[in-house]
């Protein structure tokens, strides 16, 4: 196992640890919304936005006790887009993580619910937090609102993935799938570090460095979860697979092919790794972790 995959197992021990805190059960039988959100925020993510958040924070000193409330909400707010992603009325998927899905678990009204839930107390969390600076605060759930939301976040983005599958269109055209991808899983991605930046009151260069390390990785991401959708082990991704081709999706891969896929997923990392060596060799485990991106089994 490389060393960037060691870190993100100790990371994951130690954010896993804090961010059950966060779910206690209420006593009446409403605890069964919580429950379904502790059950799909608890079940076995890879923490991938969490520790770009603390590693990127961490550039500028800023430790993990202080950068956790902002990781634990865009997990929460990430966990929520996988459960409403899963619905039959979506990807119509019934395994995540390795696990029945939320809506499988519960069931479908209970997924709903438990999505809302964590959209609404990722941003509750967060707000609450009072370790952060009020209006580095505020800052940050501007930030959060827009990379989730309906005006060219994470909302958009699911909106032209279902809308392209639906109705079956595939233009030959790179910037539709560069767009579509970026917003659907690019702007959280960014979010996380940018969140670190903001935390670490970063200057206008250092934050548009990493802005700018963040939108590579981000598409490199999705192009691997697309080739992984085609060629992954279903046992190791934790996912059912071959459904993006079977739904008709829009993505990188189903219009260029795996090959050129793969190669543009290289050309971005490796100049998102050159760029962000811009913090020297504070950047080398955000430098590791950009090639493990594209090198990922899961
Ligand atoms: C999966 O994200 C959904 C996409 C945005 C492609 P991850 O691959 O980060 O999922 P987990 O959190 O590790 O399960
Ligand atoms: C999901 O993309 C992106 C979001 C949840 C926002 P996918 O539909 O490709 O993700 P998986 O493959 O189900 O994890
Ligand atoms: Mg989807
Ligand atoms: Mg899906
Ligand atoms: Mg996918």
């Amino acid at each position: 196992m490389s060393d960037i995959q060691n870190i993100l197992i100790d990371f994951s021990r130690k954010f896993n640890a804090d961010l059950e805190e966060c779910f206690p059960l209420p006593q009446g039988a409403e605890k069964r919304v919580v429950e379904a959100m502790k059950y799909s925020v608890m079940n076995g993510g890879k923490r991938l936005r969490p520790y770009l958040l603390c590693a990127c924070a961490e550039l500028f000193g800023v430790g993990y006790e202080t950068a956790f409330p902002a990781a634990a909400s865009v997990e929460m707010l990430h966990s929520y887009s996988l459960i409403h992603d899963d619905l039959p009325a979506m990807d119509n998927d019934d395994l995540r993580r390795g696990k029945p899905t939320c809506h499988k678990q519960f069931d479908e009204a209970t997924a709903i619910l438990a999505g809302d839930g964590l959209l609404t107390y990722a941003f509750g969390y967060l707000a609450d937090s009072l370790i952060i600076r009020p209006e580095i605060r505020l800052t940050l759930i501007q930030l959060l609102a827009d990379a989730a939301g309906a005006f060219g976040g994470m909302v958009s983005g699911q909106t032209l993935d279902i809308y392209a599958s639906e109705t079956g269109s595939k233009a030959d055209d790179e910037a539709i799938i560069s767009r579509l991808e970026e917003m659907k899983t690019g702007r959280l991605l960014r979010y996380a570090c940018e969140a670190g930046a903001v935390l670490g009151m970063a200057s206008p260069e250092e934050r548009k460095i990493i802005i700018s390390y963040a939108r590579k990785i981000g598409q490199a991401f999705q192009i691997a979860d697309d080739i992984l959708d085609r060629e992954g082990n279903q046992n190791i991704v934790g996912k059912t697979l071959h459904k993006d081709d079977a739904q008709n999706k829009f993505t990188f891969v189903s219009c260029y092919g795996i090959e050129k896929a793969r190669e543009r997923a290289k050309e971005l990392i490796n100049s998102a790794v050159s760029e962000i060596k811009y913090f020297g060799e504070k950047s080398v485990y955000l430098q590791k972790l950009a090639s493990y991106i594209i090198d990922r089994d899961h």
